[in-house]
């Protein structure tokens, strides 16, 4: 089969993570008889450097015409990087909202799983992981205080910031669907995540999750709001199944439950439309703090490439052979820093992604 992917490298240590990435499909290629072919495409810091703007309508014209995009990450340090000195519409991260925007990505799947080899870099107790955990946050992505009407004005001498926060049903039931179908296939839970005690647009979600729950009698819904689901990522992971939340809350909350899976540096993400095209990326950021160095962690971009496989290109065995393989890296004790702990191995950016591949077999 041919795969026909757009590969957004992006800033900090995208490249790095991509390349692996690369890497690994290129094995599972090898060994199971597909082809890449490769487009690369510009965007965040990299794309202003080049274009001085974030994203390009070309770009996005060629990204349109791929099956899937692999993109590591975008952006830079704010305190140091140029591109924040321009106007916030223009600065990288406006470019991953825009693309985010125009190809309709408004499910975003974020698998936080507690790999049984990694118990040791959870910062949770024993008697908490044990049996380890697995849950999949679901968060709306193309709506919400992301997109809303956004005016800095100055009134009687006072600065004043409007972001407004909006939800359309439609937009509601279109990700609950999502949430309940993907449920469905799982333990059948789904929390509704929302700040329902205070918000409209919370109330409304409640409703519109309330109606679609209706048509899945198989699924059992429960609605927690926002500030006790943060609580309860740390005190009892293992209760959580699917969670379905607004676009900033799954933000928040996807970031807090990476960390209980040990780093954020292990969080893969998919960002899909209603077709099969997707956007595959890690959940992380570029991490200035470490970029250039190869330390940084590829396996939450090369388990996005999984991803990929499964859901634009119906490839199970071969996103199965991925994560076995990285299963088995992982359980030969090799890790990257941020998942390090006694007695294992440490390793850097490249090695990871060789030896994963010397587990594709
Ligand atoms: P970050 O996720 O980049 O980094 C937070 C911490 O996690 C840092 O200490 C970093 O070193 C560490 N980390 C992140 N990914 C890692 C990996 N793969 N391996 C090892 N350690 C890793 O968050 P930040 O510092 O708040 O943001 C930095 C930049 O990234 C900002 O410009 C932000 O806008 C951008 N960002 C982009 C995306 C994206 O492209 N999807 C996501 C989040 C943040
Ligand atoms: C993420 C990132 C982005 C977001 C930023 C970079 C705009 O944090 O993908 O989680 O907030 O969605
Ligand atoms: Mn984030």
């Amino acid at each position: 089969m041919q795969l026909k992917i757009g590969v957004i490298k992006g800033d900090g240590i995208g490249p790095e993570i991509v390349t692996e990435a690369m890497k690994v499909l290129d094995r599972v290629g090898e060994v199971y008889g597909h082809t890449c072919e490769y487009t690369q495409l510009l965007m965040g810091g990299a794309s202003i450097d080049v274009n001085g703007v974030p994203l390009t309508d070309e770009t996005i014209a060629k990204a349109k015409e791929c099956d899937a995009v692999l993109m590591g990450s975008i952006g830079g340090d704010a305190k140091v990087s140029p591109w924040y000195k321009l106007e916030p519409s223009k600065r990288p991260e406006a470019g991953l909202l825009r693309i985010r925007k125009e190809l309709n990505l408004f499910a975003n799947l974020r698998p936080a799983v507690l790999y049984d080899e990694l118990k040791g870099a959870c910062p949770l107790k024993e008697e908490i992981t044990e049996g380890g955990f697995d849950m999949m946050i679901m968060r709306e992505l193309t709506g919400g205080l992301y997109f809303g009407e956004r005016r800095t004005v100055e009134e009687n001498g006072v600065m004043t910031a409007h972001d407004s926060l909006t939800y359309n049903e439609n937009e509601i039931r279109r990700i609950a669907k999502r949430g309940f179908d993907i449920a469905m296939k799982r333990r059948k839970k789904v929390t509704s995540v929302d700040k329902a005690n205070v918000l409209d647009s919370s109330r409304l979600w409640r409703k519109v999750v309330e109606e679609v729950a209706a048509d899945y009698p198989e699924v059992t819904l429960e609605n927690m709001l926002v500030d006790n689901c943060a609580m309860q990522l740390v005190r009892d992971p293992k209760q959580f199944d699917v969670i379905l939340t607004e676009n900033m809350f799954g933000d928040i909350l996807s970031d807090e439950a990476s960390m209980v899976t040990g780093s954020i540096g292990m969080l893969a993400s998919a960002s899909l439309n209603e077709t099969k095209f997707g956007l595959y990326e890690p959940s992380g950021g570029s991490a200035p703090d470490i970029a250039g160095q190869g330390i940084a962690n590829p396996i939450a971009t090369i388990l996005s490439a999984s991803m990929m496989l499964r859901f634009s290109f119906d490839l199970d065995k071969e996103a199965d052979a991925i994560e076995a393989a990285v299963d088995q890296v992982l359980k030969e004790g090799y890790r990257t820093g941020d998942i390090m702990s006694d007695g294992k191995t440490k390793v850097g950016t490249t090695q990871i992604g060789d030896l994963i591949c010397v587990n594709i077999a």
